[in-house]
């Protein structure tokens, strides 16, 4: 009874993979379904922290060119609500996500020079996130000395690591 209840098991989630995948079941793919499916998800959660990244930066402009009370206030809980909740949350599901792929076949990604430029890069991308909750924590304390001309490069920042990554992982150049 119970190894019958396992084959059902099997058989459906089989089916379903496929069959998301439109195509006939042929053998075991649950390996490479499932890291596609890894992968997927690691890219939806690229597109999230990178969403956030772009946009913290581009508040921290308006924020220091604001003049009012009321509106410096309204940019510290925005600043903080997107880096809490969206752009930390990405930042540790793209990591945890993207180590989970290495595991699928570690000698192979561990050996290749694009993935050591491109886990290079994503450190750097780590340290930039730090430096926006440095920034964040600044402008809560009323510390800012920055103008929002600076803010203007710092947001452009990260869209040289995001073309790097990704040529990185695309054309794999080396
Ligand atoms: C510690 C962080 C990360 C690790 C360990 C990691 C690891 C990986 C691995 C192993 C793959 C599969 C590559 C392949 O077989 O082609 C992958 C795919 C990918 N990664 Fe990451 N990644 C990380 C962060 C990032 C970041 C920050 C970005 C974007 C800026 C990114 C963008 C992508 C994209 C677009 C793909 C899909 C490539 C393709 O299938 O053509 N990853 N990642």
């Amino acid at each position: 009874m119970i190894p019958l209840f396992c084959d059902c098991i099997h058989f459906l989630s089989c089916a379903s993979v496929a069959a998301l995948r439109r195509r006939p079941l042929t053998g075991h793919r649950i390996t490479g379904d499932l890291m596609l499916w890894v992968k997927a998800f690691h890219i939806i959660a690229v597109i999230c922290w990178f969403a956030a990244i772009f946009y913290l930066p581009r508040l921290f402009v308006y924020h220091a060119s604001a003049e009012d009370q009321v509106s410096k206030d309204r940019f510290v809980i925005m600043e903080r609500k997107l880096y809490r909740g969206i752009a930390t949350p990405s930042a540790i599901a793209t990591v945890i996500l993207g180590t989970w792929l290495i595991s699928f076949n570690p000698a192979y990604y561990m050996s290749a020079p694009w993935m050591h430029a491109k886990l290079m890069l994503v450190v750097l991308l780590l340290v930039y996130h730090y430096f926006c909750w440095r920034i964040l924590g600044q402008f809560r304390d009323g510390k800012n000395t920055r103008s929002h001309v600076f803010y203007r490069y710092f947001n452009e920042v990260p869209v040289f690591m995001l073309l790097g990554i990704v040529i990185l992982v695309v054309v794999k150049p080396f």
